[in-house]
């Protein structure tokens, strides 16, 4: 059977506007986050402490965290933020964040073009920063990267993944994001990968699911996931969103068709569709073009 509420973590704010090449000012973003908590959606990341030349979007994260915790208080606190190493936990912990996420790559490929490290070489990078992150109260979940496929190394065992992403699991995480980055996976393709994770012992209590929808897949493939017994699904606001450094990574599922469909579905879910389609709107106005997402054309005409 399916489950009868799933939690939606928003990345638009994050994986979204990663990509965006046009500098979006610190104040949007800042509203953006505001708006997506007040459409209901229970967890929104905000932003990457990455080397800003590596995402020179994401540049502000200090500055926009800091608004937020000035406006929202522990709530902002409480918004999760993506950490590489034990310099971005520095930043992190500076502005009194609470939760942050690692991002790990199961392959040799993209933890070069991502991570400028290897397979192994990312454990040690990671490996200290959930450690002192931890020891300072610190929630930490972890993404995995190319679990399907991958633009340069093609398909991507499923053995491989498990093992990977176990490890990232196993530094201390409290949940493993299992990312199709350039949207390649198919629903057969999500049963055997999460029937794998729990047969070597990470449950779908503590797995996610994070589609893009680059081969229009994203929401065959929740269903498997739904039908598999995963609760939490990554998505974003509008559909935006890829990775500057996976080449052929597009935008990720848009959150308004998942709402979409988990509504269809009689799956609760929290969120106000009105207000997200609205929110995804507005943005797209900032960024000068309209909504990938099929839902939100279809609702804001
Ligand atoms: P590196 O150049 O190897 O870094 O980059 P380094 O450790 O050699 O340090 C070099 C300099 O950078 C030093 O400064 C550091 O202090 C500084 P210097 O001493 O030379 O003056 N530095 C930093 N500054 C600010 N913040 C930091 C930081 N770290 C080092 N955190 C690094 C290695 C990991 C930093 C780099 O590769 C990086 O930032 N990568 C991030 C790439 C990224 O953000 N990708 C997108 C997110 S992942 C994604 O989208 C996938 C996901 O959505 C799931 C899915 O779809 O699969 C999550
Ligand atoms: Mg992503």
């Amino acid at each position: 059977g399916l489950p009868e509420r799933v939690t939606i973590y928003e990345v638009g704010a994050r994986d979204g506007l990663q990509n965006e090449s046009a500098l979006v000012p610190t104040e949007v973003k800042a509203e953006l986050v505001t708006r997506l908590l007040d459409a209901g959606l229970p967890i929104v990341e905000a932003t990457s402490f990455v080397h800003p030349r590596w995402v020179p979007q994401l540049a502000d994260a200090a500055e926009l965290m800091s608004l937020l915790v000035d406006r929202l208080g522990d709530r902002g606190r409480d918004l999760p933020v993506l950490v590489p190493n034990e310099r971005g936990l520095d930043r992190a912990l500076e502005l009194g964040c609470r939760h942050i996420a690692i991002f790990g790559s199961a392959t040799e490929t993209f933890a070069a073009k991502n991570l400028n490290s290897t397979l192994d070489g990312q454990f040690a990078m990671f490996e200290p920063t959930v450690r002192r992150a931890r020891e300072a109260g610190v929630d930490v979940r972890a993404y995995v990267s190319m679990c399907f496929g991958d633009p340069w190394e093609g398909a991507v065992p499923v053995a491989q993944v498990v093992d990977v992403g176990k490890r990232l699991f196993d530094l201390g995480a409290s949940q493993l994001s299992i990312g199709d980055t350039i949207g390649v996976g198919t629903a057969g393709h999500v049963t055997a990968l999460v029937d794998a994770f729990v047969e070597a012992g990470l449950g779908t209590e503590h797995l996610a699911m994070h589609f893009h929808d680059t081969y229009g897949q994203a929401l065959a493939n929740t269903l498997a996931a739904l039908r598999a017994g995963i609760t939490t699904f990554d998505a974003s606001a509008g559909g935006l969103g890829g990775c500057p450094y996976a080449k052929s990574a597009t935008g990720n599922l848009a959150t308004e068709d998942l709402v979409w469909f988990l509504t269809g579905l009689g799956i609760e879910h929290g969120v106000d569709l009105d207000a997200l389609v609205a929110t995804s709107a507005w943005l797209a106005g900032h960024l000068g073009r309209p909504s990938p997402s099929a839902v939100v054309r279809a609702l804001s005409g």
